[in-house]
């Protein structure tokens, strides 16, 4: 089964006066396909359109042109209030770990709102102290924000997505800003905590922590997505120009 699946997505962002209104084409024909379970790393350059990409594809920002389809479901023609309904199943993880914790509420206070909203047939207190436990962040209950290391509040946010028991993660640049060996941690917590059937992307320019992590890489440059191979052949002669700039930039082109 196929977990996302967005089909030559075309946005624009319209901006200026009324009178004389500029187009940006951000977006000019993006596809991308990510099955059930499969861990996919979203690279390119900084304005490439990774983020953008992403939201449209979670219907946070509109599309002029193209079909997303989500966990099997064609989302043409959704509400608002149907968008909403599939995050119980299609996690986005926010590029700013401010933006993923209330900045006075205690942390435990914080996902018992989101237990009672994803797993309403359960005791919030009994899921919320297994998310916690899963993250490494037990008896961290009272924590507020600015109480919780850089590290320990994508643990934070991680937990808060556990509770919906997603089907579909997305972390857009979720480790930016941590160290490296952090980095690698607080990866590898993610992948390991949302189980094997739960499809992951992780958007990030980050390519050595990529390679290993994920099945498939997808460059996106210039509004596609002009690449997708596995990440072992990123360095070989005939890949993508772009492609090849990222790996050599990162280091990883044979010599
Ligand atoms: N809300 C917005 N309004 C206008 N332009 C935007 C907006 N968001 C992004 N852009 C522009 O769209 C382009 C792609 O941005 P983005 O999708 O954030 O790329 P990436 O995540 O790959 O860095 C950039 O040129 C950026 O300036
Ligand atoms: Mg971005």
């Amino acid at each position: 089964m196929s977990a996302w699946q967005l089909a030559n997505l075309h946005v624009a962002y319209r901006s200026g006066p009324p009178w004389r209104p500029t187009q940006h084409d951000v977006l000019r024909g993006a596809s991308l396909s990510v099955a059930a379970g499969e861990r996919i790393g979203l690279i390119g350059a900084s304005g490439a359109g990774k983020t953008t990409l992403i939201r449209a594809g979670l219907g946070l920002v509109p599309h002029d042109r193209g079909q997303v389809h989500l966990l099997g479901e064609d989302t043409a023609g959704w509400s608002a209030r149907r968008w909403r309904a599939s995050r119980h199943h299609a996690q986005l993880l926010f590029q700013s770990p401010r933006a993923m914790l209330h900045p006075t509420m205690p942390l435990a206070r914080l996902l018992r709102e989101s237990a009672r909203l994803h797993r309403p047939e359960e005791s919030a207190g009994k899921a919320v102290a297994e998310v916690l436990e899963a993250v490494g962040l037990r008896g961290r209950d009272h924590a507020r924000a600015h109480e919780l290391s850089g590290g320990e509040r994508r643990r934070a946010g991680i937990a808060r997505l556990l509770l919906a028991k997603p089907r579909l993660v997305v972390a857009d640049e979720l480790t930016a800003g941590l160290d490296a060996s952090l980095k690698a941690e607080i990866v590898e917590l993610l992948l390991d905590r949302v189980g094997p059937e739960c499809a992951v992307v992780l958007v990030s320019h980050d390519l050595p922590l990529l390679t290993w992590s994920v099945d498939r890489i997808a460059v996106v440059d210039g509004g596609q997505v002009v690449e997708s191979c596995d990440p072992a052949a990123l360095a070989s002669a005939d890949r993508h120009p772009a492609t090849r700039k990222l790996a050599r930039d990162a280091g990883l082109e044979d010599a």
